[in-house]
């Protein structure tokens, strides 16, 4: 079984490749939660994975979230996780072991794939360029490739990328992060909108509602920005700091392959 969570695509991506190599079933955590679905049984010798995209050095706090209020039938054998980032993780691999370790669990595994970068939101933060994003996407697989035996084996490893004051970023900035920067209100709708409701449909949050043919956004945001990313005219801004960076889906950049 592979709980996961996605904005614009990567995830998505890697979740669905490590799943069909591995033959395990997919759950979207959003869904999942929103249909209190807390309880699962595993087959004894089942896997028990977690893909998830790495917001501010760590794991996003509603995959933390549903850690927690996850039961299970037995003691899984295997615990895994894949994130993926647009640099590094920080001290992720501490904080999910942490949060496995607490509900009795041991964890196995875990590596990260560099995926295109997705967050925007703030001054000083740009999308990749095409070539990067590409260069990314085939390194993600070709990772991806070398590690699924090791998943289907059940192997311990570790392939993390830290990166620099690691701890500063995991256990200073991140907890601001989610106090203020999820704060939806910054985000805007210029005159370009044609009110297609592609922002509603996309928002894993279910987020967004649409009053008199435009967004509204209703305070239950995780900053994934995959309504920035996926409305088709590029008319949701988030405050001024989105103006002029373009957007990014995973779903785009193969499309144009
Ligand atoms: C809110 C937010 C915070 C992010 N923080 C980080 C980070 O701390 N380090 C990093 O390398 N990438 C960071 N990223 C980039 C994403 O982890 C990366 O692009 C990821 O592959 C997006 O996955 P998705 O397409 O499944 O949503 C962040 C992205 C978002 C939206
Ligand atoms: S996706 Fe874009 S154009 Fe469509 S309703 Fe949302 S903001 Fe408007
Ligand atoms: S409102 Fe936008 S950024 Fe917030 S959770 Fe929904 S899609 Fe993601």
């Amino acid at each position: 079984m592979i709980f996961y969570f996605s904005g614009c695509g990567n995830s998505k991506h890697v979740a669905e490749t490590l799943a069909q190599g591995l033959g395990d079933t997919l759950a979207f955590i959003p869904e999942a939660a929103r249909n209190n679905r807390y309880d699962y049984t595993l087959a004894d010798d089942e896997r028990l994975g977690f893909v998830f995209p790495i917001y501010s050095w760590a794991p996003p706090q509603l995959v933390l979230d549903f850690v927690k209020k996850l039961k299970l039938a037995s003691k899984p054998n295997y615990v895994y996780f894949t994130c993926t980032c647009g640099d590094n993780c920080g001290h992720t691999e501490k904080v999910f072991r942490k949060a496995v370790e607490e509900k009795g669990w041991e964890l196995s595994s875990c590596f990260c794939v560099k995926m295109p970068e997705t967050y925007i939101a703030m001054g000083g933060f740009k999308l990749d360029t095409e070539e990067n994003a590409k260069r990314k996407i085939s390194e993600a697989d070709a990772t991806l490739a070398r590690l699924l035996p090791r998943l289907a084996n059940k192997e311990r490893f570790s392939e993390m990328i830290v990166g620099g004051f690691a701890w500063l970023k995991t256990y200073l900035i991140n907890p601001g992060f989610n106090r203020s920067a999820t704060d939806d209100r910054k985000y805007r709708t210029t005159e370009k909108c044609i009110g297609c409701g592609k922002c509603v449909d996309v928002c894993p949050l279910q987020n967004i509602t649409l009053e008199e043919g435009r967004p509204k956004w209703n305070g239950h945001c995780t900053m994934c920005m995959a309504c920035y990313h996926h409305c088709p005219v590029n008319a949701i801004q988030y405050g001024k700091a989105t103006e002029g960076k373009g957007q990014y889906t995973y779903a785009k950049i193969k499309v144009k392959n």
